[in-house]
């Protein structure tokens, strides 16, 4: 049997320079449970506007933060599967409840640069005054080993509040953030806060990024708001360098929408939130 020498198998530099534009030119895998990795996708689409987008919500199993870790890490791998279907190039877990419970098992299995959401406790500390922070959380990342290990990593010097917010997430994905109801639950959740002294809040879920003009009311301008797009956003560009996977097309990138329960309403929910004529499909 006749042996190929590596030399000739050797693709010509022209070809390998065209396969690596392919590459670069492959989406980028954004999920979340329904419409709060939108405020990621915002922000990548912003800073990154090259970069082609395939963003996922997972609408007909949200809330992930009523859920179990298994559950959770079921949804995940079957999302990443489609993705790595679609040649994406990276995938971005635009969901803290998601990054918590199922990155460390996804990044095992899958080749491609991951990159999850980690709450902002660490800047959160050294810019608080008081030295009382509270972190804004689903039940599921409220209860999570993983996210009070890195809560515990900051209270030494430190009051680190967690604070879960059942029920949040679903008046967001009912488009009801501008309810009467939103705000009762949130004052709700935040007065006991604000009497501990707390002057720093870290919002634990891409959700919660929607109602910040309301915590911001509730709160006053004294308390400050810390939100986690732009640390991803750098994160995935570090990434996407070190691998040689920017864009490096001069053309403006498209961004595709995708909901796992596709229906007017949500149509309506995705405009409202992104502010540009899209098209929502169905996923899978
Ligand atoms: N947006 C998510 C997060 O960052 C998940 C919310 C949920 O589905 O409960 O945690």
């Amino acid at each position: 049997m006749p042996t190929q020498k590596i030399a000739d198998i050797k693709a010509p530099v022209s070809t390998l320079k065209s396969e690596l534009q392919t590459i670069n030119a492959e989406p980028i895998g954004i999920f979340d449970s329904g419409v709060g990795g939108l405020s990621i996708a915002q922000c990548i689409n912003q800073h990154l506007p090259n970069e082609n987008l395939l963003y996922v919500a997972d609408t007909l199993y949200a809330p992930y933060g009523e859920k179990s870790s298994e559950f959770i890490q079921q949804r995940v791998n079957e999302i990443a599967q489609w993705f790595i279907e679609r040649k994406a190039k990276a995938i971005v877990v635009a969901c803290n409840t998601a990054t918590v419970n199922a990155i460390d098992q996804l990044r095992k299995n899958i080749l491609i640069p991951v990159i999850g959401v980690e709450p902002a406790i660490k800047p959160a500390v050294n810019l608080s005054k008081n030295k009382k922070v509270a972190i804004l959380v689903t039940k599921a990342t409220a209860q999570n080993p993983r996210f009070l290990a890195l809560v515990a990593q900051y209270s030494q010097n430190s009051d680190v509040i967690v604070q879960p917010c059942p029920g949040l997430v679903e008046l967001i994905e009912q488009d009801k953030k501008n309810a009467s109801e939103c705000k009762l639950m949130l004052t709700g959740y935040l007065q006991p806060l604000l009497e501990k002294g707390v002057d720093t809040i870290v919002l634990g879920c891409t959700h919660y990024p929607l109602v910040k003009n309301l915590i911001n009311e509730i709160c006053g301008n004294s308390v400050v708001i810390m939100e986690t797009a732009l640390p991803v956003t750098e994160q995935l560009q570090r990434q996407l360098a070190l691998h040689q996977l920017i864009n490096t097309s001069n053309n403006l990138g498209t961004t595709s929408f995708y909901s796992s329960k596709c229906c007017a309403t949500q149509q309506a929910l995705f405009n409202h939130i992104w502010q540009r004529p899209l098209q929502l499909n169905s996923y899978p």
